[in-house]
């Protein structure tokens, strides 16, 4: 478990785990509202050389593909604004799971219906204002 005191201390903990995401391939996030989630995605994103990230979530769009200077898929999914992952989008995101150079951040993972793929789990703390603990469960 880390605590971090400020956004740029998530993003730079989030380069170290994106060392790992090559080996890994997917990262399930969970965790309070505001707590850093996308905060800490920017930092993979950044970590994976993406440019131009935009952190807004969309109302409409649930995955987001960005490709990596080295040519892997960045798929940044979140599932903030969906009551429940139907089969459809879930059969969507399991081709994406097991896609060749893919690369996966899942904001709110506890709302898929089940977890078929092994990945780092991270779980954010909202602390105070300014402070939040990240622990991260292999
Ligand atoms: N230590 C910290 N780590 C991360 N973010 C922080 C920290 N301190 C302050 N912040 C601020 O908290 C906010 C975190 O928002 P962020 O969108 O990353 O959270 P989130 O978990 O993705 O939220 P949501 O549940 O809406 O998806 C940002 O405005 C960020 O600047
Ligand atoms: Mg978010």
């Amino acid at each position: 478990m880390i605590t971090t005191k400020t956004a740029l201390e998530t993003k730079e903990f989030a380069k170290k785990i994106g060392e790992r995401l090559k080996s890994e391939k997917i990262l399930y996030l969970t965790g309070d509202l505001g707590s850093g989630k996308t905060t800490f995605t920017k930092g993979i994103a950044e970590y994976l050389g993406i440019d131009h990230f935009t952190i807004k979530s969309p109302t409409y769009t649930y995955i987001r593909k960005h490709v990596t200077p080295d040519g892997d898929n960045f798929y940044h999914i979140d599932l903030y604004r969906i009551e429940s992952v139907d089969e459809l989008l879930m059969h969507e995101i399991e081709e994406i799971m097991e896609a060749k150079n893919s690369l996966i951040v899942i904001e709110w993972a506890d709302r898929l219906p089940e977890k078929s793929h092994e990945g780092i789990n991270i779980v954010f703390k909202y602390k105070d204002a300014s402070t939040r603990e990240i622990k991260v469960n292999e």
